[in-house]
């Protein structure tokens, strides 16, 4: 049974994205400087060899990956799972000119207790979404359970850049220069320190691989893109 607490902060972070729904796609390209298109192209790209099946994109937000995983990958279903409905309902406008529309299923549902049966998708992707679970290790069981045997866990997160040079530069722009610019444009500066602190106190991607091994996967795995700035985590089941 979750505590109260728990729940609360659930609230605070469905309302946190609720209230920034309608800029999100156009502050994410800006902040990433557009890296962020780049980012879902290669974490699509690692399920290229997945054998036939549906795919669960969990967090799916504004549909950003669930389009791209339709796209690289004429014969897939993708099941667009977030517990935003603002998030989604601004990604469904988006499908009215996605030639892949048919076989994206968007769902409002809770990523700790998933809405299906077991065994059900080859895949699973969770594109910057993981840092803003509350509990990281249930929602990972719930993966795992999802999941058909030998199916494929992908996570894309942030991580921080180790580079001793490279590291204040962007400690500077995630605390300092994201907020602000964020501030102008999205008009809620609160919510963009939320993501920078969230971003700050992620886990060591260490401990997010020995979460998803606690979990039951195996060949677990880490890549960095970008000087270290974003990861991609990789388990099957
Ligand atoms: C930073 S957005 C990522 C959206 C999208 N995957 C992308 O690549 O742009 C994180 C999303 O996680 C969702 N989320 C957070 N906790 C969740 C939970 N427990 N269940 C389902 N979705 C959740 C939020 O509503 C938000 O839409």
């Amino acid at each position: 049974m979750p505590t109260a607490s728990h729940e609360t902060k659930k609230e605070y972070v469905r309302q946190t994205f609720a209230s920034i729904s309608h800029r999100y796609d156009f502050l994410n390209g800006l902040l990433s400087l557009l890296f962020d298109r780049c980012w879902r192209w290669h974490i699509v790209r690692l399920l290229a060899d997945l054998p036939e099946g549906p795919v669960l994109d969990l967090c799916a937000g504004t549909l950003s990956l669930s389009r791209e995983i339709a796209r690289q990958n004429p014969n897939r279903h993708i099941y667009a799972l977030d517990f935003c409905e603002n998030m989604l309902r601004a990604g469904v406008q988006k499908l009215q000119d996605d030639p892949h529309s048919s076989r994206i299923s968007p769902l409002c549902g809770d990523g700790e207790a998933i809405p299906t049966l077991g065994d059900i998708f080859c895949g699973c992707t969770v594109a910057f979404g993981m840092r803003n679970l509350i509990n990281r290790q249930q929602c990972l069981a719930e993966i795992h359970r999802v999941l058909r045997p030998e199916g494929r866990l992908l996570i894309l997160e942030f991580s921080r850049p180790t580079n001793r040079l490279f590291k204040p530069i962007y400690r500077c722009y995630l605390h300092h220069i994201m907020p602000c610019i964020a501030g102008v444009c999205a008009e809620n500066r609160e919510a963009y320190k939320y993501l920078a602190q969230s971003i700050a106190l992620f886990y060591e991607p260490k401990e997010l691989l020995a979460m998803m091994r606690a979990a039951g996967f195996t060949q677990v795995e880490r890549r960095q893109l970008t000087l270290g700035i974003v990861s991609i985590y990789v388990g099957k089941k």
